[in-house]
């Protein structure tokens, strides 16, 4: 079986349901549910015996090294981190341990588990890093989009933890020969997207009546790919990545913050118009910008499609439309998370 961390998160839970749908090979996911971790998003797993969750730390070794052990897993996949970009600006603590001590404290476990495996299962066992195209910096409007081999220059706390937990991954191969696998991906959205990032949070105020608060001017540009396909790369990593390989995943779509704000409104004045005519667009609000906000993010993802035959099959079109879809289906699932200290979030950051 395979270990699955921070299985409860946004990409997580898409991870675990998605390859559940098409696998029988049972997973092990643990997760600290902090506030962006969510057991609601797996609760169509409730009767599933291929799933077992687990609530812990990746900090916790005694814990880590007992479900390897127990498990017999041939894989771990790291998603677990502390991942939001604003929140590490208000107190970058929890990422440093999350991101960088709790990558160091499962990457140890795995090495002594690994290292006493026998020949066979040594060989094929992997560790898959769930990365991010932040730890290159930004980018200037005509730079060419980063492959994998652009120079790490995180920007942010939460891009810096991320970076050198990659760092972490890549020293594991090297000095003990850990087969170690890295993928860094462009912006996800999607289902179960916590409401603290920009397409959920555009969605849930649209509908409210409240500002849609855009940082700065707008025109910061993500590289927008739809979860499901993010899903679909680290599966093909997995079985067929070169081990020690680094794997840049992005969608080809190249979105200003705006645009990608007006299609929601758009998509929302469609398929649930104002009682008043008006256009959601109407909701847009300036505010303060990001403090050390990265100008541009793109990937060049042609490495994953010629060496490993991966590709997207959403478009931004598609999957824009999905997700809005989605989150008008189920309103009742971001009622729950914008409770209390969600609130307090806000407050914080949109004073
Ligand atoms: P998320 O914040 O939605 O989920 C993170 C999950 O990790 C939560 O369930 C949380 O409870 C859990 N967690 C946090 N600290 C933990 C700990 N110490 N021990 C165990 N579990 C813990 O994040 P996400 O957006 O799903 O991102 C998942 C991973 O993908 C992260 O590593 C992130 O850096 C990376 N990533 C995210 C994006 C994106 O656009 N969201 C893009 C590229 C890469
Ligand atoms: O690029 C991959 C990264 O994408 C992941 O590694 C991170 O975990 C993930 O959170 C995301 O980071 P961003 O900072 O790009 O995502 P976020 O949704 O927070 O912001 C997207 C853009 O929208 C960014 O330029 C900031 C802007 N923004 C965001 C919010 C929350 C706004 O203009 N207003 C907002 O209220």
């Amino acid at each position: 079986m395979i270990l699955v961390t921070g299985g409860a998160g946004f990409i997580g839970s898409n991870f675990v349901l998605d390859w559940l749908s098409q696998s029988d090979e049972a997973i092990i996911n643990i997760d600290k549910l902090t506030y962006a971790g969510n057991l609601e998003n797996l609760k169509s797993l409730k009767d599933n015996p291929l799933h077992i969750f687990v609530k812990g730390d990746i900090g916790d070794a005694n814990l880590i090294s007992e479900l390897l052990n127990n498990y017999s897993v041939r894989a771990i996949l790291n998603f677990a981190a502390e991942s939001h970009v604003d929140r590490s600006i208000h107190g970058p603590a929890d990422f440093i341990q999350t991101n960088v001590i709790g990558t160091f404290n499962l990457l140890e476990c795995a090495r002594k588990y690994w290292g006493l495996l026998g020949e066979k299962d040594k060989k094929s066992f992997r560790f898959l890093h769930v990365s991010t195209d932040e730890v290159f910096g930004s980018l200037a409007p005509q730079e060419p989009a980063f492959t994998e081999s652009h120079p790490y220059e995180p920007n942010s706390p939460y891009s810096a933890t991320k970076a050198a937990s990659d760092h972490l991954v890549r020293a594991w191969l090297h000095t003990y020969g850990m087969p170690v696998l890295t993928t860094n991906c462009s912006n996800n959205y999607g289902p179960f997207h916590f409401p603290e990032k920009l397409i959920p949070l555009v969605i849930h105020n649209a509908l409210k009546g409240d500002p849609l608060p855009i940082y700065g001017d707008g025109q910061q540009i993500r590289d927008w790919l739809y979860v499901t396909d993010h899903c679909s790369a680290i599966r093909c990593v997995l079985e067929k990545g070169v081990v020690g390989e680094t794997y840049n995943i992005g969608g080809c779509n190249e979105k200003a913050n705006l645009q990608v704000v007006h299609t929601i409104c758009e998509l929302l004045d469609a398929k649930k118009p104002k009682s008043d005519g008006s256009s959601y667009k109407n909701q847009i609000t300036f505010v303060t910008d990001r403090p050390g906000h990265d100008k541009r993010y793109a990937m060049d993802a042609s490495k994953i499609e010629r060496e490993l035959g991966w590709r997207p099959l959403q478009t931004f079109e598609t999957g824009m439309t999905k997700t809005v879809d989605w989150y008008l289906n189920n309103p009742q699932w971001t009622e729950n998370v914008t409770s209390g200290a969600y609130k307090d979030w806000l407050a914080k950051q949109y004073v």
